[in-house]
């Protein structure tokens, strides 16, 4: 059986690389995409989104627009990261198609049937806002690419989607329905390397657009963290959907810090049970790199 899932992303090099898997995927039926502010401005995501759509011939998928910026915080954009269009590297053409005239919680409203998951790789203020206005009927569960149990990138505290919008983060966390959160002690682990991706340029046109990605993605990771290749952070979170034995994962009490500015956006995973309070996520611990790029070059290889 497919599973129905509903893509919130802010493309972003990794998240147009969830999106070629997820278009790539018999498990998962992709009702539709909703962008969101995060790695630059809302009009460069939904763009973006719908460029990766148009280069695959996959305009059919429909695009909405989602929030322009964070629920309570100002907008911060990741263009150290990810560049002024917010996907630097490849030469891509802008976009024919449009968005859908429809703002994103009120498509999803539309769109989501029994059994949804909904797979939110960017800050999640489209999501709070879409749980606070439906609630969570439908929603199966909600995988998210965020935060981190021991590490951060956007401060030594946190990762940049849960503290671009720690507020709407909480709310989720707090939503009652699953929550997996694949962070950075997992993405990390998932580094596309130079070897890597020279498979993914031998496997055709698609993969050639991958490898240009990751070509641009790497540099701010070499900068960084001296390595030789960068983590897809979000793709792992989309493979998790259908292939949950490449993530080990623990349920552990995830609660997101939103008072101090030091640890703005912090994800305080009880990892150890260190308190009585209830596990509310199932936090990601470790990942199957090997397992997971052969994945993804098999399906990447098969969009042509
Ligand atoms: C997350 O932030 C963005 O830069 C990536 O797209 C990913 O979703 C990693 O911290
Ligand atoms: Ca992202």
């Amino acid at each position: 059986m497919t599973i129905p899932i509903i893509l919130d992303c802010d493309p972003g090099h990794d998240d147009a690389i969830a999106l070629l898997l997820a278009l790539a995927s018999p498990e998962v039926e992709l009702l539709g995409v909703t962008t969101v502010h995060g790695n630059q401005m809302l009009d460069k995501t939904t763009e973006n989104a719908l460029r990766v759509l148009e280069l695959v011939g996959r305009s059919d998928v429909p695009v909405a627009r989602g929030a322009d910026r964070p629920l309570v915080r100002d907008l911060q954009v990741a263009a150290h990261v990810h560049g002024e269009s917010g996907l630097d590297g490849p030469e891509l053409p802008m976009a024919t198609a449009q968005p859908v005239d429809q703002p994103a919680i009120d498509f999803i409203a539309d769109r989501i049937r029994p059994g949804t998951v909904i797979v939110a790789v960017g800050p999640l203020t489209n999501v709070a806002l879409y749980l606070e206005a439906h609630g969570t009927a439908n929603v199966e569960r909600i995988v998210l690419m965020g935060g981190a149990i021991a590490e951060g990138n956007m401060t030594p505290a946190a990762e940049f989607n849960i503290w671009a919008d720690p507020e709407a983060a909480q709310r989720v966390f707090r939503c009652g329905r699953p929550v997996t959160m694949i962070g950075l002690d997992v993405t990390h682990k998932a580094l596309l390397t130079p070897a890597w991706a020279d498979r993914f340029r031998a496997a055709g046109r698609v993969g050639t657009f991958v490898a240009e990605l990751v070509e641009f993605f790497k540099l701010y990771h070499a900068r960084t963290y001296g390595w030789d290749g960068a983590p897809i952070h979000d793709a792992v979170a989309l493979a998790q959907v259908f292939r949950p034995s490449l993530v080990r994962t623990e349920h552990r009490n995830v609660e997101i810090e939103v008072e101090s500015e030091l640890c703005r956006g912090r994800t305080v995973v009880d990892l150890w049970r260190r308190t009585e309070r209830d596990p509310n996520a199932d936090v990601g611990v470790d990942v199957d790199s090997d397992a997971f790029f052969e994945l993804l070059l098999e399906r990447v290889a098969s969009l042509g």
